[in-house]
């Protein structure tokens, strides 16, 4: 059996592009959320670059990861708090709290990381349609607890089913867009020596497909109240124009 700890080794390697997003979106002092905290890259990051942050996890054994990976000493010194949460229901925060939100979903069902014993755990469902709902769901209570003009991070990949390509990414990215967010950015992170690699190379090329090398670093950002959207209307959802 794998240990959960397996399943989190290989996203330490995003720990180059959560640094640059935190570094260019916010300001010594500022508050980030990550409402899937896993181990806890994110708040690696923001300790180390002084900012406050708050990590939730629906699966008690992230926070305990995410808690020990925690356990240094910085200065200057600044907060972070992992608990026990549900991306879904923010409510313990009011509107306008945090400065930027980073994080990483599961990519569905890819890997699961609570072997489907935690229910609302968005990597026990194989459903597109179930998962972008919850991914809507989430985004919209996102949205409500950034600050106005503050940014949003989202990292995310696809994936194959029945040989061909599910842009899981842009389903994403379109459900952010109709919660109200403006795309701001669409980073390309080459994924090298993901621990999935060496299950999928046969597959590929008995398939006749390529690996997929790459996930997406989504940055969106919410309109300022009041704000003039209509020359950003090809950065918005489908519907805005
Ligand atoms: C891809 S991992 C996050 C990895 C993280 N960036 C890191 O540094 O390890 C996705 C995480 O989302 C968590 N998760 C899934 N559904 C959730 C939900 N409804 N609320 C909060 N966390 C959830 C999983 O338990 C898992 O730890």
């Amino acid at each position: 059996m794998r240990r959960l700890s397996e399943d989190y080794e290989s996203l330490l390697l995003s720990v180059l592009s959560y640094h640059n997003v935190i570094e260019m979106y916010t300001e010594q002092g500022d508050s980030i959320l990550d409402p899937m905290v896993g181990a806890g890259t994110t708040l690696i990051e923001a300790k180390l670059l002084v900012r406050d942050a708050v990590g939730l996890d629906i699966n008690p054994q992230a926070v305990a990861l995410s808690k020990k990976a925690l356990e240094f000493k910085h200065r200057p010194e600044s907060e972070q708090e992992v608990r026990v949460g549900d991306a879904r229901d923010l409510s313990s925060f009011e509107d306008d709290s945090f400065d930027l939100v980073v994080t990483h979903p599961p990519y569905m069902n890819i890997i699961k990381y609570s072997e489907g014993k935690i229910e609302g755990d968005l990597s026990n469902t194989g459903s597109l349609p179930k998962f972008c709902e919850t991914i809507e769901e989430i985004a919209r209570e996102l949205l409500r607890v950034l600050r106005p003009d503050k940014y949003c991070a989202i990292l995310i990949g696809d994936t194959r089913r029945g040989r061909h390509y599910v842009p899981l990414a842009f389903n994403v990215m379109q459900r952010f867009l109709k919660a109200g967010f403006v795309l701001r950015e669409d980073i390309i992170k080459v994924q090298h020596n993901c621990s999935a690699t060496a299950r999928w190379r046969p597959k590929a090329r008995a398939g006749k497909f390529y690996l997929i090398m790459h996930e997406h670093l989504f940055v969106f950002r919410k309109p300022k109240e009041g704000e003039d959207l209509a020359r950003l209307k090809y950065s918005r959802a489908v519907l805005s124009f």
